[in-house]
């Protein structure tokens, strides 16, 4: 492995996206082009868009597929209806939340589309996918004694979207939150010891089943 080409591909790769952003072109960019969200919660796909300044917008909305021969709005397919939302707006945000995510939302994937007065008269980015999950809890060790370390992991099959706030909880009362999804605790007392379960911040119903943490006397 060579460190040393570390920083020219990020320039490259910097240089690239600056052109791919500059103020008369065209494109749509995503938070990221694979999203990771809560079973039977929600989404937001963070997304922005660009075209020639000269441009008006007159229509902005999600896609699926293209057929029969022109993509439609996601909002009518009966499948999604109620389900998504366009928290985006005509100008340069396209973000969008599909809600009470299911196992079907994961075999499609999504692409925004916007539609102009100009001669080049629309545009559908890339296209985003989604991995679904539910939480967990492991602990390691699984057993400690007073004094010793222990962490517990709040787990999921990918790694959630949009850096969330985990959210801790002890015999069903609120914790701790942890900005990523792991709970440390250096030296382990006696009163550590309980049922604890793990949710993530706006999504708290959506949370994971409860662990035990017995804590042996020294
Ligand atoms: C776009 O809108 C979403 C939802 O309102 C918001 O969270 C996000 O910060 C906005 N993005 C930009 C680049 O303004
Ligand atoms: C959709 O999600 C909302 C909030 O999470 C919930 O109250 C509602 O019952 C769900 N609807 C369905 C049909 O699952």
């Amino acid at each position: 492995m060579s460190f040393t080409k570390g920083p020219v591909i990020l320039t490259t790769v910097f240089c690239l996206l600056s052109g791919a952003l500059g103020q008369d072109d065209w494109g749509v960019t995503y938070s990221s082009t694979s999203i990771c969200g809560l079973k039977g919660s929600f989404v937001d796909i963070l997304c922005t868009y660009s075209y020639p300044s000269v441009t008006q917008i007159t229509e902005t909305f999600w896609h699926i597929n293209w057929s029969p021969n022109t993509p439609t709005d996601l909002s009518l397919d009966s499948r999604y209806q109620g389900r998504v939302e366009y928290l985006g707006n005509k100008v340069n945000n396209c973000t969008l939340r599909i809600k009470n995510l299911t196992e079907g939302d994961v075999e499609e994937k999504y692409r925004f589309r916007f539609i102009t007065d100009g001669p080049k008269d629309s545009w559908s980015g890339d296209e985003v996918s989604l991995t679904l999950t539910d939480l967990h809890i492991t602990v390691s060790p699984e057993s400690v004694k007073e004094g010793e370390k222990v962490t517990l992991t709040c787990n999921s099959i990918c790694s959630l979207s949009n850096n969330p706030t985990y959210i801790w909880y002890r015999n069903s009362q609120p914790h701790k939150h942890t900005a990523d999804n792991r709970l440390a605790k250096d030296s382990v007392s006696a009163e550590d010891a309980g049922r604890y379960s793990c949710s993530v911040q706006g999504h708290a119903i959506h949370s994971s089943p409860e662990m035990s943490l017995s804590v042996r006397c020294k």
